[in-house]
C-alpha cells in the first residue's frame, strides 16, 4: 500500500495547471448513454473515479477509448445492450448512480446496486428516485438493487427538498429524452450542473435555467453525438490555493474559472490572502501577511463548498485565534479532524460545528486519509507541520486528485509517494 511522506515545506512558488473537474467529467460521461452517436470529451482527468466510470460504460456495451495523455475520451453507446449495472464498480464509485437517469431514458429500464453510505454521511438517493417516479417510472428496491422501468418517461414539475447535485443531474439527463417538459425546482446550481447542461444542449437537448434554482428541460425524441471540454476542477484549484496560504507561498494557478471559485476566494481574501486574477484563466495566490481566523458555513453553490471544508480546517488550525466551521451539507464530514488532532491541532466539534483554536505549530506523525477531501487536508497540514508526516490510505486522495504529489513537488513541496 502506497503512502505519502510529507515534510515541512518552504513557501510554495511557481505555476500549477489545474485538471478538468472530476465531478464535471463523471455526469458528462454518463450522459453519453443518451445517444447512439459518438461523443468526444476532453479534459477528462486520469483519476480512479474516472477509470471506474469508464469501466462501467464498457461493461454496459459502450465502445470507449480513453487517451490518458491527451485526457480525451471517445465514446459511442450505440451497442449498449444491457440496462443492468451489477458489478462491484458501483460500490467503488457512489457517483455511478448517475447512470440511472440516462439508462432509464434510453433503455426504458435500469437496475443498479443501491449505493451504500460512506464515511461522510448516509447519502440517500430518494430525491433521484422521486424525480424518476414523477416522470412515470416504477421503482423497486430488492436485494440491494434499485430497479426502475417505464413505458415512456413523461416530463413533470419536480421539487427537490434539497438542491442535490446528483439528483439534479440524474433528472436532467432522464428528462432530456422524456416526452414533454420537465421543470426541476430547488435545483442545484453548481458549475458542474451548468457544464452538463451545455453538453446536453450540444447533443440537441433543450435545457434552460442551469445555474439557477429552476431548470427547464424540453424532452427530445433523439439526441446526437457531441464534443465537449470539461470545466477546470474548482476543488483541486481551491486545494492548491489553501496550500499556498498555509505555506506562506506565492503561486499561480493555470486553467481556472474565477467565477467558480468565488466562495473560496472570498474567504481567503477575508483571511488576508492576496488573490489576483490574471489574464488567460490564471490566478495568483499569495500569503505574505499574517492570516486572520476563518468563519465558514458550507452551503450549496454559490455558498461555500462542502468539498473545501476540510482544507480550510487545516488552514484554520495554524492561524492564531478562533475559527469556526459549520458543515450543513453532509452529516458526518468532520471525520478527518481526529487525524488533524493527532498532529497537534486544537479542534472541538459540537454536532455540525467545529471550533478551531490556532496553534503555533503542528507536528508530523502517522495519519490516515479517511476520505477524499479529508485526505487532501492532511497533505496541507503536513506541508506546514514540523518534521515528517506519513499519510496512509492515500487511495482516497487519488480518487479525486491526479498526480497530486508531482504537482506539489513542482511547487517546491517536500512530498514523496512511497
Ligand atoms: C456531489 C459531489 C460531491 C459534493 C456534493 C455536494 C459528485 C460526483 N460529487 O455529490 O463531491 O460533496 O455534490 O456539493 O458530483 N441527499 C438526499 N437525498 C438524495 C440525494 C442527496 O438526502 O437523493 C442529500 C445528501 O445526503 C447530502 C446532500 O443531499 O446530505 C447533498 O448531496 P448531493 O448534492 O446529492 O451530493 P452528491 O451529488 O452525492
Amino acid at each position: 500500500m502506497s503512502v505519502f511522506v510529507v515534510s515541512k515545506s518552504p513557501a510554495l512558488s511557481g505555476n500549477v495547471k489545474i485538471s478538468g473537474a472530476k465531478n464535471g467529467a463523471l455526469p458528462i460521461l454518463a450522459a453519453s448513454i443518451l445517444t447512439d452517436e459518438e461523443c468526444v470529451i476532453s479534459s477528462v482527468p486520469p483519476l480512479k473515479d474516472v477509470f471506474v466510470m469508464i469501466d462501467i460504460l464498457k461493461k454496459l456495451g459502450a465502445d470507449i477509448d480513453y487517451d490518458e495523455k491527451k485526457e480525451k475520451v471517445t465514446v459511442c453507446c450505440k451497442n449498449i445492450g444491457t440496462w443492468e449495472e451489477d458489478s462491484d464498480d458501483a460500490s467503488k464509485l457512489r457517483a455511478s448512480f448517475i447512470i440511472m437517469g440516462p439508462l432509464l431514458a434510453r433503455m426504458k429500464k435500469a437496475r443498479i446496486p443501491l449505493p451504500g453510505g460512506c464515511q461522510i454521511g448516509s447519502r440517500p438517493v430518494d430525491l433521484h428516485l422521486k424525480g424518476f417516479q414523477a416522470m412515470g417510472a416504477t421503482i423497486e428496491q430488492k436485494m440491494g438493487f434499485i430497479s426502475a422501468k417505464t413505458k415512456k418517461l413523461i416530463g413533470d414539475t419536480i421539487y427537490l427538498d434539497f438542491p442535490s447535485v446528483g439528483a439534479t443531474e440524474n433528472i436532467m439527463m432522464a428528462a432530456a429524452l422524456a416526452s414533454g417538459v420537465t421543470v426541476i425546482e430547488n435545483a442545484a446550481a453548481e458549475p458542474e450542473i451548468c457544464d452538463l447542461a451545455k453538453f446536453l444542449c450540444k447533443m440537441g437537448a433543450k435545457v434552460t435555467g442551469a445555474g439557477t434554482d429552476t431548470i427547464k428541460i424540453e424532452g427530445s425524441e433523439k439526441l446526437k453525438g457531441a464534443k465537449h471540454k470539461v470545466i477546470p476542477d474548482r476543488i483541486e484549484a481551491g486545494t492548491f490555493m489553501v496550500a499556498s496560504a498555509i505555506t506562506g507561498g506565492d503561486i499561480i494557478l493555470e486553467n481556472v474559472i474565477s467565477e467558480h471559485l468565488k466562495p473560496v476566494t472570498a474567504k481567503l481574501a477575508e483571511s488576508n490572502v492576496l488573490i489576483e486574477e490574471l489574464e488567460g484563466n490564471k490566478m495568483r495566490v499569495a500569503a505574505n501577511e499574517k492570516l486572520k481566523p476563518i468563519n465558514i458555513k458550507t452551503m450549496p453553490f454559490p455558498g461555500f463548498p462542502t468539498d473545501m471544508q476540510s482544507q480550510f480546517m487545516s488552514l484554520s488550525a495554524v492561524i492564531s485565534g478562533t475559527s469556526i466551521i459549520t458543515e450543513t451539507v453532509f452529516e458526518n464530514r468532520f471525520i478527518y479532524a481526529g487525524e488533524l488532532r493527532r498532529m497537534g491541532a486544537d479542534i472541538k466539534i459540537d454536532s455540525r460545528s467545529a471550533v478551531i483554536e490556532g496553534v503555533k505549530k503542528l507536528t508530523g506523525t502517522q495519519v490516515r486519509a479517511t476520505d477524499l477531501r479529508g485526505g487532501a487536508a492532511l497533505i496541507l497540514s503536513a506541508l506546514a507541520a514540523e518534521g515528517e508526516t506519513e499519510i496512509s490510505d492515500i487511495y482516497h486522495i487519488e480518487r479525486g486528485y491526479c498526480n497530486i504529489e508531482k504537482k506539489f513537488e513542482s511547487l517546491g513541496a517536500f512530498i514523496k509517494k512511497i
